[in-house]
């Protein structure tokens, strides 16, 4: 019947910086019919238009409620932010807990930025405003891989570069001023009572894997699971242990 067929699990699904929706293809496509993926773009980024003005961690978060609302996902789902994407998730789960059935963190960390990574985000804020998103995904690309990806799957890194160049200017410096003002996640760890899921690249170049480390230790009965042959992209970069691990937390879930 319909209903034995219906996907259990609802995944909302979080991009990281400077991506979009795009990104979660290998999840949407691989766990079609096992998980209902909702992948938005967020605001300013993909197909979502320009930002309008400036954007907040809480803007993403109360958009992707929004969005739920408008689906009709009304119960608590999964969340799964990867990244900036997982920033987002702690900010979700800070104004909506009830809206969270459990979480899955991948490549991404609790702490706030330091000044110079305040400062980091107002030059490349910079040089998008002067030089375009070229230029961001220039800079970017190199941390984004585990160098193995980079030399054995090419196709990837320019399919991930056409996504990163397909945002806009406004959309990069939304984000950038986002993640800046962003607040610590750090006191929200201990209070997160979902189930977690941690998932982290093992080469990972731009996060090292002990910000997943420290993740895991501070999130009550978390699980980490670190993926071997990935950097930052992890779920791009090896989609199968991705979704493989993504299934079996599911698979605990009540
Ligand atoms: C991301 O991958 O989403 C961002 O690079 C994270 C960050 O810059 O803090």
């Amino acid at each position: 019947s319909y209903a034995d067929n219906f996907p259990e699990h609802v995944v909302l699904f979080i991009h990281g910086y400077p991506l979009s929706s795009q990104m979660w293809v290998p999840q949407l496509e691989g766990l079609a019919g096992t998980v209902w993926g909702v992948a938005p773009d967020l605001r300013g980024c993909g197909e979502s238009g320009t930002p309008g003005g400036a954007v907040t961690m809480t803007d993403y978060a109360e958009d992707c409620v929004a969005l739920l609302d408008e689906l009709g996902l009304e119960d608590p789902v999964v969340v799964c932010g990867l990244s900036m994407g997982g920033y987002v998730a702690f900010e979700l789960y800070r104004l909506h807990p009830d809206r969270v059935s459990a979480l899955v963190l991948a490549a991404t960390k609790a702490g706030a930025d330091t000044d110079e990574g305040k400062a980091g985000r107002d030059k490349n804020a910079q040089i998008a405003r002067d030089e375009g998103v070229e230029a961001i995904a220039s800079a970017m690309i190199p941390k984004m891989f585990a160098p193995q990806t980079v030399a054995d799957d090419p196709e990837l890194v320019a399919e991930v570069r056409e996504i990163m160049t397909s945002g806009s200017v406004e959309g990069v410096v939304g984000a950038l001023e986002a993640m800046r003002d962003r607040i610590d996640s750090t006191p929200t760890l201990a209070t997160i009572g979902v189930p977690t899921l941690v998932l982290h690249g093992a080469d990972d170049q731009l996060m090292p894997p002990a910000e997943g480390e420290k993740l895991k230790a501070g999130i009550p009965g978390a699980e980490l699971v670190l993926i071997e042959g990935a950097g930052h992209l992890l779920n791009l970069e090896q989609p199968d242990l991705f979704n493989d691990a993504l299934l079996d937390f599911l698979s605990t879930l009540p």
